[in-house]
């Protein structure tokens, strides 16, 4: 079916791409927290660094972008793929970065991010056997929210289908329903008609009245 059929979205990634490109401006900061092979790293390029000199690269603090994934050969592609379809300064604003989401750069001061997104599971195409953890995917949202700035969003995608993706996606439901609802504002997409399909968490951090 193509996606012409379907009024509003097809697909959970469709829906979650929706939510960035309301919400990243020109400047903002952001996180990818995996990487893969650099498709959701390349369009949070186009949206932070829409325009060729709409930043002033010496003034702004960078890098905009950080992107993170614990494989090497996926981080590679990512490269690959953004030189071949970003320019220059776009590139310049990504800082890619081989380690655990577990923990985020030191650096990154709280409440300072615009959008932190996570795109779970296994790289496709790559090693089924090294997908994202329930265990450190957990330590990773306790990380990131400090991080988000008033108004700013967490995007998880996550995918039931495999083993670990459904434990995931059971302990992600679990853990974010029980965030404080005065500071977050969360909801939980999901397909309620196709077994064991992509779903979507997405955390809004509530602007101050
Ligand atoms: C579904 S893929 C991401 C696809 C990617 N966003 C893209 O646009 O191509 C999931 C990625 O998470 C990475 N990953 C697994 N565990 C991780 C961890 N603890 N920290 C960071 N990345 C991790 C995998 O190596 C894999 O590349």
């Amino acid at each position: 079916m193509t996606r012409d059929a379907f009024p509003l979205f097809q697909s959970h990634l469709d829906l979650v791409q929706h939510y960035w490109e309301r919400i990243i401006q020109k400047g903002d900061f952001v996180i990818d927290a995996t990487c893969g092979n650099g498709k959701d790293t390349v369009r949070l390029a186009k949206l932070v660094v829409p325009k060729v000199g709409c930043l002033d690269i010496h003034k702004s603090r960078y890098p905009l972008i950080h992107s993170i994934d614990v494989q090497k050969d996926a981080l590679e592609s990512a490269q690959t793929y953004a030189l071949s379809t970003l320019t220059t300064e776009q590139i310049q604003a990504i800082r890619w970065i081989q380690g655990s989401h577990a923990a985020f750069p030191e650096e990154i001061p709280p409440q300072s991010v615009k959008a932190i997104i996570y795109n779970l599971g296994y790289l496709p195409g790559g090693n089924k056997a090294i997908t994202t953890q329930t265990e450190s995917t957990l330590q990773s949202i306790e990380a990131a929210l400090p991080l988000l700035k008033e108004g700013g969003i967490i995007t998880l995608t996550s995918y039931p289908g495999h083993a670990e993706g459904a434990l995931e996606s059971k302990a992600l439901l679990e853990r974010l329903a029980s965030l404080d609802p005065k500071r977050w504002n969360i909801c939980h997409h999901r397909w309620i008609n196709r077994t064991a399909a992509p779903e979507l968490f997405l955390i809004q951090h509530q602007l101050r009245a």
